[in-house]
C-alpha cells in the first residue's frame, strides 16, 4: 500500500522503515499536512499524520477526491482531526493510543523538579563560572500539595511518582480511578483543587471542553508561587492569562513542552530567523519559564512503539482486517 508520511523528520524515517520492512511503500514528506499540501496525496491509499497535521474538513474532503482511506496518526491525541467529517467521508482514522506513558510522564515531572530547583539557570550560570546561590532556591516536594489534571495513562503515573516523593496528591478527572484513590491520590472538582496546590501538571486530552481549562479564572485562583507544568496540548492554556499571571509575579515557574500555537515552530530550527510569535517570544525569555519543543513523547521505547502500531494499522486496513486502533 503507498502511505505519504507528513511531518516526518530523520528519527521518524528510520523507526518506520525499521518496522515496515519493505511491506508498504513509505513515501516520507518533510511538509505538514493542510491545505496547501494535501496535493501530494494524488494517488496514495493512507496519510500518516502527527501531531501538528491539519486534517480538517477542507483538507479531508481532498483526501477523499484523492482516493485516501486512512488516516493513520502517530500519536495519541487526535484534536487535530475532524473526526465526524472523516466518518461522514468514509475515511477510517486510527491512532496511537499509548506510547511510553512512562516517558511523558517522567517528563513532566523532571519539568516540574527542574522549575522548581532550576536546574537550567544553574547549568547556564556555571558555564560562566557563576556559582552564586542568589535566586536559585527551591522549595522541599515532601509535605507539598500537587495537582494532576487528568487521570489517564500519563496522568496517573505521574500521580504515583508524586506520591512517593511525599506529595499529597489531589486530582480531577471526570472518571476517578478506585486504584489511584486507593494509593492516596484526592479527587477534587477543578475549581477546589486550584487554590489547594502548590505545583499543577495537565494530563488532559484536548476537547472543547477542556480548551483554556487555564483562563484568567483559573489563574485568579491559584495560590502565590505556584509551579505549574503543561505537558500535554497547549490549547489547555489561554496564553494571554498565563501571560498576565506572570507579570504580575504571581506564578513560581511555568513549564511548557507544548504551545497553543507550536504548529510550524515546534520541531522546526529557527535559530536563523526571527520568531514571529511574540507572545512566545516573551515567554522564552522569562528566567521563570521553561520552554521545551514537544520532547515529552521522545525516547526510544515511544518511537518504536509508535512505529509498529502504525505499521499494524496500516497491515490491517491493506488486508481489510478490524482496525483495532481505530477512533473513526
Ligand atoms: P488518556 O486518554 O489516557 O487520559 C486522559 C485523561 O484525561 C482521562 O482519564 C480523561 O477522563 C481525563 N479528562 C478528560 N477531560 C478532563 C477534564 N475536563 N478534566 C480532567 N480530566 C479530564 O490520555 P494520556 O495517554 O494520559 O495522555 C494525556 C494527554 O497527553 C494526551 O491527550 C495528549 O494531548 C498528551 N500527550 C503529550 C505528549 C507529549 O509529547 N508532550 C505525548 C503523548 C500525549
Amino acid at each position: 500500500m503507498k502511505v505519504a508520511v507528513f511531518s516526518s523528520k530523520p528519527y521518524d524515517r528510520e523507526a518506520l522503515e525499521s518496522a515496515n520492512r519493505g511491506r508498504h511503500q513509505l513515501v516520507f514528506f518533510e511538509d505538514r499536512l493542510r491545505a496547501e499540501t494535501v496535493g501530494l496525496l494524488e494517488g496514495f491509499a493512507a496519510a500518516c499524520l502527527f501531531v501538528h497535521d491539519e486534517a480538517d474538513a477542507t483538507v479531508l474532503e481532498a483526501c477523499a477526491r484523492h482516493g485516501v482511506g486512512l488516516i493513520a496518526l502517530r500519536c495519541a491525541g487526535h484534536n487535530n482531526v475532524d473526526l465526524p467529517t472523516a466518518r461522514t467521508l468514509g475515511i477510517r482514522v486510527v491512532r496511537v493510543p499509548e506510547y511510553s506513558p512512562h516517558g511523558v510522564a517522567e517528563f513532566a515531572v523532571g519539568m516540574l523538579l527542574t522549575l522548581n530547583r532550576k536546574y537550567h539557570r544553574a547549568y547556564q550560570r556555571t558555564r560562566d563560572f557563576n556559582f552564586s546561590l542568589d535566586g536559585l532556591r527551591g522549595f522541599d516536594l515532601a509535605g507539598k500539595t500537587a495537582g494532576v489534571a487528568g487521570t489517564g495513562k500519563i496522568g496517573a503515573i505521574v500521580a504515583r511518582i508524586l506520591l512517593a516523593f511525599g506529595c499529597r496528591v489531589l486530582a480531577c478527572d471526570p472518571f476517578p480511578r478506585a486504584d489511584l484513590e486507593a494509593a492516596g491520590v484526592e479527587y477534587r472538582a477543578w475549581e477546589d483543587l486550584l487554590g489547594a496546590v502548590d505545583l499543577l501538571t495537565l494530563h488532559c486530552p484536548l476537547t472543547p471542553e477542556t480548551h483554556h481549562l487555564l483562563r484568567r479564572e483559573s489563574f485568579a485562583r491559584l495560590r502565590d508561587g505556584v509551579v505549574l507544568a503543561n505537558t500535554s496540548r497547549g490549547g489547555l492554556i489561554e496564553t494571554s492569562a498565563l501571560l498576565e499571571a506572570l507579570r504580575q509575579g504571581r506564578l513560581g515557574a511555568v513549564g511548557l513542552d507544548v504551545y497553543e500555537e507550536e504548529e510550524g515552530v515546534f520541531f522546526e530550527d529557527l535559530s536563523q530567523s526571527l520568531l514571529s510569535n511574540d507572545e512566545l517570544r516573551i515567554l522564552v525569555s522569562y528566567p521563570n519559564v521553561l520552554v521545551t519543543s514537544h520532547q515529552g513523547f521522545f525516547t526510544a521505547e515511544a518511537l518504536r512503539e509508535i512505529a509498529d502500531c502504525t505499521l499494524g494499522s496500516l497491515d490491517a486496513y491493506a488486508e481489510g482486517r478490524e482496525l483495532a486502533l481505530a477512533v473513526a
